[in-house]
C-alpha cells in the first residue's frame, strides 16, 4: 500500500524510555486518524517491545540503542522495533505463551501474546546482535 508518512526514533534502553516511545508512536498514527482503541492497542503493543530491548536485549544494563520505525499507509500502521542487543535464540519459543526467560518471577512471559492480541500482525527477526519486532495496526 502506497506510503502516507514515514519516521526514525533512536533512544536508549532505559525504562523512562518505554512510556515516551509509547506516545510519540501513537501522536504518529493519530495522523491517519485511527479510533482511540486501535491507538491504545497500538500503545500496549508498542509498550511490550520497548519493555523487552530494555529488559532483555542489553542485559539489564540501561544503555545500547533502540531505534523505532514507523510507516503509515491508507490502511494502517507498521512500527518496525530495533535493538542491537544479544538476539532470541529461538523465536518460535519465545513468542509462546508464559515462556520466559527470566527465572526470578518478575515476567510474565506474555510480551508477545500480548503484542500478538492487540496488532494485526507481528513478526520477528533476530540473530545475535540485531533483533527487530514488526507491528502492523491496521485503521
Ligand atoms: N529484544 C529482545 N532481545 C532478547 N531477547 C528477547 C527480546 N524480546 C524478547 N526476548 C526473549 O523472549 C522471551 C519472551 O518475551 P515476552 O513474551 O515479552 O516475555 P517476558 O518479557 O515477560 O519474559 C523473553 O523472556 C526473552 O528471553
Ligand atoms: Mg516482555
Amino acid at each position: 500500500m502506497t506510503e502516507i508518512n514515514k519516521m526514525k526514533l533512536t533512544v536508549e534502553a532505559q525504562s523512562q524510555n518505554e512510556g515516551f516511545s509509547r506516545s510519540v508512536v501513537a501522536a504518529f498514527f493519530a495522523q491517519i486518524n485511527p479510533t482511540l482503541e486501535q491507538v491504545e492497542d497500538l500503545k500496549t503493543a508498542v509498550s511490550e517491545a520497548v519493555t523487552n530491548c530494555i529488559v532483555h536485549a542489553y542485559g539489564g544494563k540501561q544503555s545500547g540503542a533502540i531505534e523505532i520505525e514507523c510507516t503509515l499507509t491508507e490502511g494502517g500502521i507498521t512500527v518496525q522495533i530495533t535493538d542491537f542487543g544479544k538476539g532470541i535464540d529461538n523465536v518460535e519459543q519465545a513468542m509462546k505463551p508464559f515462556y520466559t526467560t527470566v527465572q526470578n518471577g518478575e515476567r510474565s512471559g506474555m510480551g508477545f501474546t500480548v503484542m500478538q492480541a492487540f496488532c494485526d500482525e507481528v513478526n520477528v527477526e533476530s540473530h545475535p546482535g540485531q533483533t527487530t519486532v514488526y507491528l502492523t495496526k491496521k485503521i
